[in-house]
């Protein structure tokens, strides 16, 4: 059983970095850490970054999630490989580009690329927001997949993740720390990043900034909502380049061993806001499909 012990980054292709960073920062809200070999790094906690824009094609590259050690990398490795599932180790240079000791590189049997790292960069300073949204931290990521109860059996199979809820055969909300969910699956026809998250001060931050962003012309794909699972208040928003963020508020920890994950009708109308509003579903990042193999790796670093 490998033992995730957090989410680390999301890396994104951009054809147009100055707008892919500009919104970052000037509507997020991140603070720009920098470009360095084409790769532009965002901070939002405590993390050196967990957004990078790699300039070339636009698209998801890979979301990065940790394990707690090299002895942990070599073990997932073992068992991802005896699962049948090809792991490429990456190079010095390219752990450098993502801020971490070491990682490895795998796809989730619908396309889904992963890095599973060990020593991410912590950042002694402060984040220095560019504005201040009250982000607190990058809280979920979220990906596509066809069948999201295959997707669910290979993630608990081979992972230490846990459902929380289900939102009928729509939605995995999954967990690996009490945080309700930290990764979840959507069910989308290719593979992609369906949004990434960052978790907020308050009620009255998602709310300004709710203001903030129909001031801006961003378009809002959904909420301020709140979602009956997580009981997080939630805004979705669309970024450059397919690119949707949230912001949310008030996550439900689960502390309780003995939480029975409960599923909830997606066609019932507050399955998804409890609110009731509208609810269409968030824009994907579809994933650049890439071999996985050393070649390749190094060119994309
Ligand atoms: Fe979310």
């Amino acid at each position: 059983m490998i033992e995730l012990v957090d989410i680390a980054y999301v890396r994104s292709g951009t054809a147009n970095a100055a707008e892919a960073v500009g919104f970052a920062t000037n509507i997020v809200g991140m603070e720009y850490q920098g470009v360095e070999d084409g790769v532009h790094y965002l901070r939002a906690d405590h993390r050196h970054h967990c957004l990078a824009f790699v300039e070339g094609e636009a698209g998801v590259l890979s979301s990065g999630l940790t394990v707690l050690d090299s002895a942990a990398l070599n073990q997932a490795e073992i068992e991802l490989n005896l699962a049948g599932v090809q792991t490429v180790r990456g190079t010095a240079e390219e752990a450098y580009s993502r801020r971490v000791r070491e990682f490895i590189s795998f796809d989730d049997p619908w396309g889904n690329r992963f890095d599973l790292a060990v020593d991410q960069h912590t950042d002694a300073n402060p984040p220095q927001f560019t504005r201040r949204a009250g982000i607190t931290e990058f809280g979920h990521l979220c990906v596509d997949a066809p069948d999201v109860r295959a997707a669910y059996e290979w993630w608990s199979t081979l992972f230490n993740i846990k459902i929380s809820d289900w939102i009928g055969d729509k939605a995995a909300l999954m967990r690996f720390d009490p945080v309700h969910h930290k990764m979840a699956v959507f069910q989308g026809a290719e593979p992609g990043l369906c949004h990434i998250n960052f978790q907020v001060e308050s009620i009255d931050d998602v709310m300004r900034s709710w203001n903030f962003l129909l001031e801006q012309g961003v378009e809002i794909e959904q909420g301020p909502g709140r979602h009956p699972q997580s009981t997080a208040i939630f805004l979705y928003f669309k970024g450059p380049e397919g690119l949707t963020y949230e912001y949310s508020y008030g996550v439900r920890r689960i502390e309780d061993d003995n939480w029975v994950p409960r599923y909830f009708d997606p066609d019932h109308p507050k399955s998804i806001d409890m609110w009731g509003g509208p609810t269409q579903r968030a824009q994907t990042q579809y994933q650049i499909r890439r071999p996985l193999n050393p070649a390749t790796a190094r060119q994309e670093a």
